[in-house]
């Protein structure tokens, strides 16, 4: 498999504390990848790192081999890195659809305001209802993204996340706060985007039946580090895993 992306002992400290200790990764394109951990390993503190939301204070990234440790946010999009967060980070009062468009039309290298000549922006109407269509939203896209239940909020959040067509895409608890139905309809979602081999997908998750499920590799991280990597099966079995990370 060849190498997407690449993060080579990145460090990052908050005064005293080091919440990412020397992690080296590699992602490879296509590969399902799970990063999971117990609350504080570090694993949003490295998305942050490997998006350019912080600066390692050392450390290299490297995307398809570019060095990208010190590239701004909307640079790493640019070049097919997107993420979503952990938090909900949803225009709450833009509708669905302007929600869609704004990464739509950030990749078209247009701003997403005015939104009022949008009608003669067909092809960002297409594609951006294309996406509501594949996350299951298009009957909504006029309502206010606030409106949304909190599990179509999410959804919504991982549509935000695709609408760039990113390579790489990095979601931050995706199941987070969702009820069983909804973590279904995300997990589908995740899978069959996977499938389609546009985009590589790294997710950090707490719930085991959605990582055993879906990875076809996992990360561990525990205190900043990564304490062992390997196919479910693999980390199913470590009795390091099982004691820091499953308690049993
Ligand atoms: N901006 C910050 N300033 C100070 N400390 C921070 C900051 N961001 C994160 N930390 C600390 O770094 C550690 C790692 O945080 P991080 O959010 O990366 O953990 P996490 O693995 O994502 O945890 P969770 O599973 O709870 O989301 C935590 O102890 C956190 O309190
Ligand atoms: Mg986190």
């Amino acid at each position: 498999m060849t190498t997407l992306f690449r993060i080579e002992g990145a460090a990052k400290r908050f005064g005293d504390f080091v919440a990412v200790n020397g992690v080296t990764l590699e992602l490879p394109a296509g590969r399902l990848t799970a990063v999971i951990g117990p609350n504080g390993a570090g694993k949003t503190t490295l998305i942050n790192l490997a998006t350019g939301a912080l600066v390692p204070d050392s450390g290299a990234m490297y995307f398809k081999g570019e060095a990208i440790t010190h590239l701004l946010v909307h640079h790493r999009v640019r070049k097919g890195l997107s993420r979503s967060f952990q938090i909900m980070n949803i225009f709450a009062r833009l509708s669905v659809l302007q929600n869609i468009l704004v990464p739509v039309l950030a990749r078209r290298g247009r701003a997403g305001f005015p939104f009022h000549r949008m009608e003669r922006e067909s092809e960002a109407m297409t594609e951006a209802r294309r996406i509501l269509r594949e996350i299951g939203l298009l009957d909504e896209e006029n309502l206010p993204a606030g409106a949304l239940s909190h599990g179509d909020q999410r959804l919504l959040e991982l549509g935000i996340a695709i609408a760039p067509a990113p390579e790489l895409c990095f979601l931050d608890e995706p199941s987070s706060g969702l009820t069983p139905v909804e973590r279904s309809t995300v997990m589908e979602l995740i899978r069959r985007l996977s499938a389609e081999q546009r985009t590589t997908f790294v997710i950090v998750e707490h719930d085991m039946d959605v990582v055993f499920s879906l990875a076809d590799w996992i990360v561990v991280m525990n205190r900043g580090e990564v304490l062992t990597e390997g196919s479910p099966a693999e980390i199913r079995e470590n009795r390091a895993v099982r004691e820091v990370y499953l308690g049993v």
